[in-house]
């Protein structure tokens, strides 16, 4: 059997970090078509003002979903997500919306310290929504919240082949780690999804080794999920689109989006 009337996923991210999320969901929906968004003309979404970074949000969704009928979209943007995921539900009504969320619930199950830091965008650290899952799910816990200013656009660079200094990644993460009454961070969360890409040079920084909580395996299978199982498929063939609001991704950009099977439109 062949499966060409499942519709697409759509995964959307303000920039590259969202293929962190596109890999997991890749391994567990071999059958699936996906379109990679990324509104690299928005990047960084993490010092937007609320008010514009929503409007914004909600207006692309109208274009991608009228031009792209996906089954479902994964918005694999804690920054976008923590905003505008409540907006999306109730604005498309008729879509199934997959959110990345920082991982605060998981942290605290985990953690044995009692210690956990959240690495963040500036936007991610101060919504709402981030308060209340400490509230909900990390009240016994000392949850430091660390808002980096640089470490997406870093991230962006460090995949694409540039050099990033060891000094400038250090001064991102430092605040992450806590000593208090002689206990220390054990888990930090990796609340973007560029994150998890730099997560080999974070480890190599870091002054004392801690878990460094990705998400993106559980939000593949949050999708997997909520798509309609097909147990008899035929693999793939073809690439998948790529769609920067931009319209004029560089070189390195189109040559990173073609080694995770994508073609830049
Ligand atoms: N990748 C996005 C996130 O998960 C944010 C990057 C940015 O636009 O600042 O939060």
């Amino acid at each position: 059997m062949t499966t060409p009337d499942l519709k697409p996923i759509l995964v959307f991210d303000s920039g590259i970090g969202g293929l962190t999320v596109l890999r997991e969901a890749r391994v567990l929906m071999p059958e699936r078509h996906f379109i990679y968004v990324a509104d690299d003309a928005g990047f960084p979404y993490g010092g937007w003002e609320e008010a514009a970074l929503k409007e914004r949000v909600v207006s692309l969704f109208a274009r991608l979903l009228a031009e792209h009928d996906p089954e479902i979209c994964i918005i694999a943007c804690n920054t976008a997500f923590t905003l505008v995921g409540a907006d999306l539900r109730a604005a498309f009504p008729d879509m199934r919306f997959v959110g990345t969320v920082p991982a605060i619930k998981p942290a605290a199950e985990r953690t044995r310290s009692g210690l956990v830091s959240v690495l963040a965008t500036p936007g991610t650290v101060k919504r709402a929504y981030t308060r209340g899952l400490i509230q909900s799910f990390a009240s016994q816990c000392h949850v430091r919240l660390v808002g980096s200013e640089n470490l997406a656009r870093m991230a962006e660079a460090y995949i694409r082949g540039e050099t990033v200094g060891d000094t400038d990644v250090l001064a991102e993460i430092g605040q992450c780690f806590v000593e208090q009454d002689g206990a220390k961070t054990d888990i930090v969360v990796l609340a973007c999804t560029h994150y998890p890409f730099m997560v080999n040079v974070f480890r190599r920084l870091a002054p004392w080794p801690v878990d460094w909580l990705d998400p993106a395996e559980a939000i593949a299978r949050q999708a997997r999920r909520l798509v309609s199982p097909t147990d008899d498929f035929e693999p793939l063939i073809g690439e998948d689109p790529a769609i920067f609001t931009s319209g004029n991704p560089d070189f390195a950009t189109r040559r990173l989006m073609q080694g995770f099977g994508l073609t830049v439109r």
